[in-house]
């Protein structure tokens, strides 16, 4: 990780983010990193995973293929039950077709392998509003655990729209199937994808309904980018090398900026975005976590509940936004017509289903601040939109200037400071920013860079950010899930923004239009770093 470049031909990039100016691409030296071939330690339970909104998208696009790549990885108990049920009526065989990936031709040895796979996945229609379905739903499954030896072990994940979250949770409960230990039943969990509510009266509701009949250990809450394996190493890079955390606070950090900018539009999710907007949809849970990495005290073991008190803390620390003053603190904006990747895009209004006057913002950049000794004085930005140049998720940590240069009569330029940048999308990768001397006769600085890419000689398996879930669900481990008070407290925050954005009188003039492929709203950021 010794390799180093010209940080200055980072200018030529096409992308540079205000706050995250990329860094220079590098090759760093074999590292010769042992493989580890297994994807779990030990024995898995067996165990039945009911996928409930098994007819739609996400059930063929990302959960099917995960669970495959699992099983193919060793990654799934020798013995188990995938079963999918909808409202739709399909017999196992139509329903292990339309899973069925194009990636495993017939007559192929991936084609054999999924027959094999496939031999374990049955489908059930299911109402999801009438407890007779859910009862027929039950004995199947009770049979299903007699016949393949699944010992109750069960798995409940919604891929169902979130208004039907309660509906379905509270039926599982009340035929009995999230009741655990009981009349030889094993253990019973519940996946639920965000939105975990839309503010925080319905977060609140949606907990106790789910408390009606699971408690808080069954509960799954999916944040897939926690999932990512450089989000995973954010704690391992804070709190596995000494050399970092003396000057991960105010004394020696300028501010924090956490990035998720898509070039992708709102696809076909017009209902869903319309509702949303980009605040709801990417802030109140993947910005707020990569937040939370990076502000967390260190717990004193790596162990989920640990991880999970230290991350509320970090939220209970939030500075209550300046909602009387949000015009220092947060810049919004939507896309409008533009092109993306040569292509003529149209804007948000312009897109199927969206309503040509719609205020809804597609970005937005925020200004945070946490209020503890770590971080007193230190602002975090964070900033997400849809249809912006480039697709880059990264966190930012810019230190300060050096307090007093001794360089001062030799150069005019200043001597820019240090910047850590943990990539997330394009590339896996930490990057260091520092001084060199340039060489030559001359006395010369140049910034430099210094680059660690994630996977660079290791050839075990990868997991994507499902199959991580899901092998989480079978195990039980909830480190990389929201906890029912980290939900609450983030939407304690977020809520008064909301309501200040939704309610202002001036909420079409805040809203700021930027190109589609634009990197957002021009000169967004001189808003939010003048005090
Ligand atoms: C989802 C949002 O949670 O995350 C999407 O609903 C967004 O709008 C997506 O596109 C981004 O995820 P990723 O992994 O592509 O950065």
């Amino acid at each position: 990780m010794s390799n180093h470049k010209d940080a200055t031909e980072n200018e030529s990039r096409p992308f540079s983010m205000p706050f995250t100016a990329g860094v220079a691409e590098t090759k760093t030296p074999d590292l010769k990193i042992p493989s580890c071939d297994c994807v779990i330690c030990g024995k898995l339970d067996p165990c039945t995973i009911v996928i409930i909104g098994a007819s739609g998208d996400l059930t063929a696009r990302k959960l099917l293929p995960a669970l495959f790549s699992l099983k193919l990885e060793g990654g799934l108990p020798d013995t188990f039950n995938i079963i999918g049920c909808a409202r739709t009526k399909l017999s196992d065989d139509e329903f292990r077709n339309r899973v069925k990936s194009p990636a495993t031709p017939p007559g192929t040895s991936k084609d054999a392998e999924w027959q094999s796979f496939a031999a374990n996945l049955f489908y059930r229609v299911l109402d999801y509003t009438d407890q007779s379905s859910f009862e027929s739903l039950k004995q199947f499954l009770l049979q299903l655990d007699k016949t393949r030896g699944t010992q109750g072990n069960r798995i409940f994940y919604l891929a169902i729209p979130p208004h039907l979250y309660q509906t379905v949770a509270q039926l599982i409960g009340r035929v009995g199937l999230a009741a655990e230990g009981r009349n030889g039943g094993g253990w019973s969990r519940i996946v639920v994808e965000k939105p975990f509510g839309r503010d925080l009266r319905t977060a609140i509701e949606l907990d106790q309904r789910l408390h009606e009949y699971f408690k808080e250990h069954q509960i799954f809450r999916i944040d897939h980018y926690l999932a990512k394996e450089t989000v995973q190493n954010a704690l391992m890079l804070r709190f596995a090398n000494s050399i970092f955390e003396p000057i991960w606070n105010r004394r020696y950090i300028e501010y924090v900026a956490v990035t998720a900018a898509e070039s992708l539009g709102i696809e076909k999710r017009a209902g869903y975005y319309e509702e949303a907007g980009v605040l709801r949809d990417m802030f109140q849970n993947h910005m707020m976590q990569l937040l939370s990495l990076i502000a967390m005290e260190p717990p004193s073991r790596f162990e989920a509940e640990q991880v999970r008190d230290e991350k509320a803390k970090v939220f209970r620390s939030l500075r209550p936004f300046p909602v009387n003053d949000l015009g220092h603190s947060i810049v919004l904006g939507q896309y409008g017509p533009g092109y993306v990747d040569g292509a003529v895009v149209p804007g948000y209004r312009g897109e199927p289903d969206v309503d040509p006057k719609s205020l809804t913002p597609t970005f937005a950049s925020i200004k945070v601040f946490i209020d503890n000794w770590r971080w007193q004085g230190v602002p975090f930005y964070l900033t997400s939109g849809k249809r912006l140049a480039a697709k880059l998720t990264e966190m930012v940590i810019q230190f300060r200037e050096v307090p007093h240069s001794m360089f001062r009569r030799l150069f005019v330029d200043q001597i820019s400071a240090n910047r850590l940048t943990l990539g997330i999308h394009p590339e896996e990768k930490i990057s260091l920013v520092f001084q060199a001397k340039n060489p030559g006769a001359t006395v010369r600085l140049r910034p430099v860079t210094m680059d660690f890419n994630y996977s660079q000689d290791y050839s075990g398996p990868v997991l994507d950010a499902y199959q991580k879930v899901l092998i989480d669900c079978v195990t039980g481990d909830h480190m990389l899930f929201w906890r029912e008070d980290a939900v609450e407290l983030c939407w304690s925050f977020l809520t008064p923004i909301l309501e200040g954005c939704e309610t202002c009188h001036n909420q079409a003039e805040m809203l700021r239009f930027y190109a589609a492929g634009s990197w957002g709203p021009p000169s967004f950021y001189d808003a939010l770093v003048r005090k």
